[in-house]
């Protein structure tokens, strides 16, 4: 007879050092599965980034983070050979249960600036998008080559109201989650087939060491929590209970929306 045991389900989260990866990682933890996290900080940030790993060994969970750059192609595939090997070390089966972008790190600044001869660059507008953007699909596709996703596997990327409408200072990040909604979109559609579902989350106005870099921040806040109707802004909590409640099989038809989780902030005109 041969034994069967069952498949173990792993989340990765990209951006899980602060802010909503930070808290999506805890949630998704105490909902049963282990973490790996993609983070880049400075050594400055070594105390709070060990603090998440021992709350999420604490919870019982296997966790392991990874201070490297989401978006340099050779360090994507060195943190997935080092996951790999892992595994194999570990036995059994494994696999991405939930794969996440949360990623913050953007130039934010006035396309036209006063003085109008320092605008934006174009390698900073590339930047952002790449980064907050694009690198997204090169770890999908690198992935599915690995066959690290398989049908059920969730994937979900973080995006704002920015999306498609006008932030002050906010230009490059807004084009970056134009460009990672149309990318979800696309592997939504290519990634059926496979039983796998890819959703935009878009979270309201929350206060995260992101958000707190935006020039004029603290108006910003103060103007959605006006505008939202339940009279407060989001927290990294609300938004990491709506991806693990999604987690479950039930949502299996769920697939390529932009989903808001803001207390309906973004409805409000
Ligand atoms: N805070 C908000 O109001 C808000 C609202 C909607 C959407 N979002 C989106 O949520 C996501 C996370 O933002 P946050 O507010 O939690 O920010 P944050 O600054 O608190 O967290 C950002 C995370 O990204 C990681 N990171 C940055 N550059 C990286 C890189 N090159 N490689 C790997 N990791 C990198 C950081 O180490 C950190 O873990 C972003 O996409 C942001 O646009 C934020």
């Amino acid at each position: 007879m041969t034994e069967t045991t069952t498949p173990t389900g792993w989340a990765l989260v990209i951006g899980s050092s602060s802010g909503f990866g930070e808290a999506i990682s805890l949630e998704l933890a105490r909902a049963g599965l282990n973490i790996l996290g993609v983070h880049f900080d400075r050594r400055s940030a070594t105390a709070h980034v060990n603090e998440i790993v021992e709350k999420i060994k604490g919870l019982g969970r296997e966790v392991q983070f990874y201070n490297r750059n989401a978006a340099d192609r050779e360090k994507r595939a060195e943190v997935l050979d080092e996951i790999q090997n892992r595994w194999a070390k570990e036995g059994g089966e494994h696999f991405i249960q939930v794969l996440l972008h949360s990623v913050a790190f953007g130039s934010l600044q006035p396309y036209i600036a006063s003085p109008p001869d320092q605008p934006l660059t174009q390698a900073q507008i590339e930047m952002t998008i790449d980064v907050m953007g694009s690198n997204l699909v090169y770890w999908v596709q690198e992935m599915m080559v690995r066959k690290m996703l398989r049908s059920g596997s969730r994937i979900y990327a973080l995006t704002s109201a920015g999306g498609h409408s006008v932030i002050p200072n906010y230009g490059a990040v807004s084009a970056a989650k134009a460009v990672i909604e149309s990318h979800i979109r696309q592997l939504a559609y290519e990634l059926m087939p496979y039983g796998i579902t890819a959703n935009s989350i878009q979270a309201g106005v929350t206060v995260t060491p992101g958000s707190s870099r935006i020039p004029g921040s603290e108006k910003l806040f103060e103007l959605a929590k006006l505008r939202n109707p339940a009279g407060r802004l989001t927290t990294p909590e609300d938004v990491a209970s709506a991806i693990a409640a999604l987690m479950s099989e039930k949502t299996y038809w769920m697939t390529g929306n932009v989903i808001r989780v803001d207390g309906g902030e973004d409805i409000v005109g």
